[in-house]
């Protein structure tokens, strides 16, 4: 018996959560290259908040991987993998920290976006991955308000 009864929601469901998985693992990939990447003093506070956020994020992909697997999808490998972040691509100038702020709160407000989405289609017909995605919600948007923050700093200076 599935636990989703419409085939056609399931599927529906089960392709956003793999888009959110992508999202998740391509954050994980840049957050990773970019607090490594930027020189400078006031580089060092962002670099470690990236450094934090990469282990959150790969607890966000984790989740929705299991996600997909709970509801009868398979999860893809890397040949499945399509890239839809250039803005967040590590910078020419490795000094240049605000253009990664930026990034980052483009990348995050696209994953606040989509989980919103999800949230929207799965409210009625898939109450436990809503309430997944809800908690997930709740990070990125912590992580949203704490780049706003840093780039209002930056853009004083
Ligand atoms: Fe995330
Ligand atoms: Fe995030």
């Amino acid at each position: 018996m599935p636990i989703i009864r419409d085939e056609a929601k399931r599927k529906e469901i089960v392709d956003l959560l793999t888009t959110a998985y992508w999202m998740e693992i391509e954050t994980v990939q840049n957050y990773i290259a970019n607090s490594v990447n930027l020189d400078g003093v006031r580089a060092e506070e962002i670099k470690k908040s990236l450094a934090a956020d990469v282990t959150e994020e790969l607890g966000h992909a984790q989740q929705f991987a299991q996600r997909v697997k709970t509801l009868y999808g398979k999860v893809p490998g890397s040949r499945d993998f399509k890239p839809s972040q250039p803005f967040l691509q590590p910078p020419a100038d490795t000094t240049d920290v605000a253009a990664v702020i930026k990034g980052v709160i483009q990348a995050e407000q696209g994953a606040i976006d989509h989980y919103m989405k999800i949230i929207k289609v799965t409210a009625e017909a898939d109450p436990v991955t809503a309430d997944m995605v809800t908690t997930i919600l709740a990070d990125e948007e912590g992580h949203m308000r704490m780049f706003e923050g840093f780039l209002k700093e930056y853009e004083k200076k």
